[in-house]
């Protein structure tokens, strides 16, 4: 399996942007699961309508795939305006920038993804833009240089980002709302994967999604992925009914464990445990071990890991834990524990 062509990659690839906006929810009651955050939206959303005032700017972060998209363009038409999208890489220059907030119109909601990306001089545009909906624009040069002032539409900036570490403490301190996204549960994911059954009009029995629930890694993206891998299994290899047996030899074949490992996460739980005597191993050892990049194993492979209590990260890198030798089916080696903070502790 080529490397974009494996089911773990969390990022949009080629075949789920024609899938995914039909799957995508449009309102904040069809969005599933993030219970704080849409009942924080909710309250705020209603009071800046009443407000007839555009929404705090917001900034929504956590790992790729849980929904930070969908929610934004949920956001944009329940305050009943438009979204406009545009990512972080995309915008070059303080120019770029600057032509965008021009051509916004009031109430608009601007999306930028990957928004630790822009660089420094870009967001420096953004600062007065989110404070004062204002742009400074430099004329002439040297000591005649003088900035005059222009109004900007009042806008909702909504900013996505996988790194909110990467983001600086001035674009940071400037956002009213910050909302990071969870993980789903099972019972989440196969609510999300139910609905979209019938939007691709599969049928499928209950075990069969929750079969395809629990090896989801958490990660809706994930689920519909595999939904529509499993669906094609069912059609050829059965009567198009999506059973438990179905889900489980379609996902075994894809060679995803039954709590949503794939190869990647086997190696290098087992590098660590055979190699590494369990930990601490740094980030780049892991990268060169799997040969995926840090960047990859940080924002993919390690949260979930840890969500699974199967990896602990120290500041001198991943240490695994007992109940990841219990799933791996190996035994600690004696001694091995005290690689275990938790154990530390209780010395
Ligand atoms: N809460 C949810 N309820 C129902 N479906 C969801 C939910 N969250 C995400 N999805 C589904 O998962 C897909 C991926 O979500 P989305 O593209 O919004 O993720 P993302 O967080 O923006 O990812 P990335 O960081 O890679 O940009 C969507 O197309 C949507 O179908
Ligand atoms: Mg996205």
């Amino acid at each position: 399996m080529s490397k974009d062509d494996r089911l773990m990659t969390t990022g949009l690839r080629a075949g789920d942007d024609e899938l995914e906006p039909g799957l995508r929810p449009k309102a904040l009651r069809d969005y599933v699961g993030q219970e704080p955050i849409k009942r924080n939206l909710r309250i705020s959303i209603e009071a800046a309508l009443k407000r007839r005032e555009p929404l705090d700017h917001l900034l929504l972060y956590g790992p790729p795939g849980l929904g930070k998209t969908t929610l934004a363009g949920i956001i944009a038409s329940e305050m009943g305006q438009n979204i406009r999208i545009t990512s972080g890489p995309a915008i070059d220059r303080p120019g770029d920038l600057a032509s965008i907030l021009t051509n916004l119109t009031d109430g608009d909601v601007l999306f930028i993804d990957e928004i630790h990306r822009l660089s420094r001089s870009v967001e420096e545009v953004l600062y007065p833009a989110m404070e004062d909906y204002a742009l400074d624009i430099m004329i002439g040069k040297g000591p005649t240089a003088r900035s005059i002032r222009l109004d900007l539409p009042r806008f909702t900036l909504v900013g996505a980002t996988t790194r909110a570490g990467l983001l600086s403490a001035p674009l940071r301190d400037r956002f009213g709302l910050l909302f990071r996204l969870e993980m789903y549960n099972p019972a989440e994911l196969a609510c999300i994967l139910r609905r979209n059954a019938g939007i691709l009009r599969v049928q499928a029995e209950e075990e069969g999604i929750l079969e395809i629930a629990g090896r989801s890694r958490g990660t809706p993206r994930i689920a519909n992925r595999m939904l529509r891998r499993v669906r094609d299994y069912a059609q050829i290899r059965g009567d198009g009914c999506i059973t438990c047996d179905i889900a489980r030899q379609a996902l075994d074949l894809l060679d995803v464990d039954a709590i949503g490992l794939d190869r990647v996460d086997r190696t290098m739980l087992s590098t660590m445990m055979d190699k590494f005597a369990g930990g601490p191993v740094g980030l780049e050892t892991l990268s060169a071990m799997t040969g995926e990049d840090a960047t990859t194993i940080e924002d993919v492979y390690e949260p979930y890991l840890m969500q699974l209590g199967f990896l602990i990260r120290t500041p001198r890198g991943g240490v695994v834990t007992p109940s990841a030798y219990a799933h791996m089916g190996r035994k600690p080696l004696p001694g091995e524990d005290a690689n275990d903070p938790d154990e530390q502790l209780s010395f």
